[in-house]
Order: structure tokens, then sequence, then C-alpha cells
């Protein structure tokens, strides 16, 4: 309402109310190698694209006399209630999109700002401390890459719960990266490594694998760090993980129903459906096409769903298909290259207002309202 009350009365949003408008501002305000960084995904980008077309097959229904004049977004999750289903993906590096350099502590003070949770990258600008700090009344979670050295995971996860996090999602989907051209096209990998290893050059335990500080020795420690991955966790591992931390353990990047079963059979505490936003394997399903299989092989556990995101009919359709908490990456990014903490702030706020008035107009009140039967398949 307050939006649309203010355009009404002329004061115009500053920052563009639709994707492909943000997305071409943003393209233009932030320099070649770190818009490829952040808009590329794996291969031909095929399966990028169709994260986002695959909500375009899915139609909502409208219902009259449902008297849908209030609307509860409210969420629960993990014992904290949070005013919307939306939360914050991480997002490595994503300093380089912000006009200081800071952007994991914009997107803290905008999950602060808004009540939507961040989930914030191990690759970071900002201390993990610095960026739990600036989360207010507004829990986020932290992500982690986990290292093969299991003591400096170990450390990582401390650290995060020392610092308030309220949850550790590991990301099973990128223990290698994708086969991504953009990013060899404009061979930006030097430039993105020097800004993201604050979590790992500040950590007391990776600091004991190195032979000189990181201040004297930069290239060591990048190197050191550089071979703490690409071996792959398998289930083998589940019980470490879960091991590491009485706090809530999500597993991000799960799209198989089998995968999910067995996860939750290990004792994870919710599942993360993504396809890193076709940023790690091109040629496969859109994210959204893996969600209701997850939803039902979760059989009740939180199910939080990112990749293709782009409005707030994408998210209420996402809700409609079981997701319990819904997560945008590209658009904040874009919001915060354009306006730091506001663009972000922007960003979210845009998102739930069209999410809201889509429950509205639609007739679903609640999310509970929102089930399978609120869609039917464009034909
Ligand atoms: C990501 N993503 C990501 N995921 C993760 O678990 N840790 C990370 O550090 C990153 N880094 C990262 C960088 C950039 C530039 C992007 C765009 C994405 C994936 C992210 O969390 C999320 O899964 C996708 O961004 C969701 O897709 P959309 O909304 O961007 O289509």
């Amino acid at each position: 309402n307050e939006i649309y009350f203010d355009g009404l009365s002329g004061v115009l949003p500053p920052y563009p109310m639709v994707f492909a408008e943000l997305e071409e501002r943003a393209r233009a305000a932030l320099p070649p190698g770190i818009w490829s960084y952040v808009a590329g995904g794996a291969g031909d980008e095929h399966t990028q694209r169709a994260n986002v077309t695959a909500f375009l097959q899915h139609g909502l229904i409208p219902r009259m006399f449902v008297g849908a004049a209030q609307r509860d977004l409210t969420v629960s999750l993990f014992g904290h209630t949070y005013p919307s289903p939306l939360f914050l993906c991480p997002i490595g590096v994503i300093g380089l999109c912000a006009q200081d350099g800071h952007g994991d502590l914009a997107t803290a003070r905008a999950a602060a700002r808004t009540g939507v949770p961040m989930v914030a990258s191990t690759l970071s600008v900002d201390p993990l401390e610095s960026v739990a700090g600036e989360f207010g009344g507004t829990p986020g979670f932290f992500q982690l890459y986990t290292p093969t050295d299991r003591e400096v995971a170990e450390s990582l996860v401390r650290r995060a719960e020392k610092a308030g996090f309220a949850g550790i999602v590991v990301t099973l989907d990128t223990w290698v990266t994708g086969w991504r051209p953009r990013d060899l096209r404009t061979s930006n990998f030097p430039q993105l490594r020097g800004h993201c290893l604050v979590n790992y050059l500040d950590d007391p335990v990776f600091r004991t694998r190195l032979a000189r500080p990181p201040a004297e020795d930069p290239g060591g420690a990048i190197l050191q760090w550089a071979g703490m991955f690409g071996n792959p966790l398998t289930w083998a591992d589940l019980p470490w993980l879960r091991s590491l931390t009485s706090l809530p353990l999500l597993v991000k990047g799960l799209c198989h129903p089998d995968d999910v079963r067995r996860a939750a059979d290990g004792g994870v505490d919710g599942i993360y459906c993504s396809n890193h936003g076709g940023r790690q394997a091109n040629g496969g399903l859109p994210a959204l096409d893996c969600l209701p299989g997850v939803v039902e092989a979760a059989n009740g556990l939180p199910v939080l769903f990112d990749s293709g995101v782009r409005s707030g009919v994408d998210v209420v359709k996402a809700l409609a298909l079981g997701a319990t908490a819904v997560g945008v990456g590209r658009p904040y990014a874009y919001g915060l290259a354009l306006g730091g903490v506001d663009g972000i702030v922007h960003v979210l706020r845009s998102l739930l207002a069209e999410a809201d008035l889509t429950m509205a107009v639609d007739g679903y009140p609640t999310i509970a309202d929102l089930t399978p039967e609120a869609l039917r398949p464009v034909s």
C-alpha cells in the first residue's frame, strides 16, 4: 500500500520495479567482470533461463467470495517468526556489487530493516561476526562451503554459533565450480578470490595451517585455501556434519526426492531445494519442477527454495508448490549494485508487495491457503 499510495501521489520508486529493468540497470552499473560473475551461469545457461520460465508453466486460479482483505504472510522457521516467507540467498563475493565494497554488511542491514533473513555466504568480504552483528531482530543463517580440513570447518561453525547465527546451511552442489564460460571469458577469478577469503584468513585454525601470515604471503594463503576444496562430501560425512552443531542444520542443493529422504533420515532439520540459480550444472530440470517431489519427500521438514524467483507472483507460486520459504538471489544483488542497502530493501519490498497483492486479488489470504490446488498447468 505504501509503495502504491506514494506512487499515486507522485513519489515514484527510485529503482526499477520489474526484474528486466533492474537487471538492465545493474548491467550498466557494474564493471563487466563483476557483471559476468553475478549474471552468468553454467554452460549456455539454458537451465538458468528454464528456472525462470518454469514459473510461467503454472497459472494461479483466482477464488472469489473469500474476503482476503487481511493477509498473513508470516512464517515460522526453527522457532522464530519472520514477517514474510522471503529470504536472501547466500551470494559469495557480493561485496563486489557494493560501491563501498561491503555488500555483506549491506545485505545484513537490509535483513534487519525488512525482517527478511539473510543466509550469509562463507565466501564473504565482511567477516561473519560483523555480518551477524548487523542482523538486529532478524536472525540469519550461515552458509558453509565445507573445507576438506575438518578442523577448519568446525572452527567456522563454532564461530557462526558464537556470532549468533540461527542455523547452518551446508551447500552440497558446489564442491567444484561449474563450467561457466562467462567467467572464463572475462577471467575474473583472481579478482574474485582475493576478495572473499576473510572468514578463512581471520580463522584461528586456518591460520595455523599457513607457513606465513596472510599479510606477508597472500598468494600462499590463497593456495592453502584452494587446496581445501575439490573433494565432494558423501553420505558418510553426514553424521559428522550433523554432529558439528546443535543449531538447525540445512542442506542446500537437494533436488532428488531420494536424497531428501536420506538427508532427513540423517537428521537434518531442513531441506534447501535449489540448483544454484543454474550456475553449477547446466542441462538440469528447472529447480521449480523439482520442488513438489522434494516437498513430498521432506515429509513435513521445512523446505527452503530458490532459483529463478523474479517476481512476487513467483513467490506465491513457489509457496503453492510447498516451499516453506522462498529465496531471492540475483535480484537483490542487482538492487545492491544500484542502491546499496536501500536498493536491496526496495527489491524485497517490491517482491513482497506484489506477492501480498496477488494473494489479495486471487483470494488466498494466508500461506496455508496456498496449496497445489491454487495452480493449473498453463496450456
Ligand atoms: C550464488 N549462490 C551461492 N550459493 C551458496 O550456497 N553459496 C555461495 O557463496 C553462493 N554464491 C553465489 C554467487 C552469485 C553471484 C550468485 C548469483 C549465486 C547461489 C545462490 O545462493 C542461489 O542458489 C541462487 O542465486 C538462486 O538463484 P537466482 O535467484 O539467482 O536465480
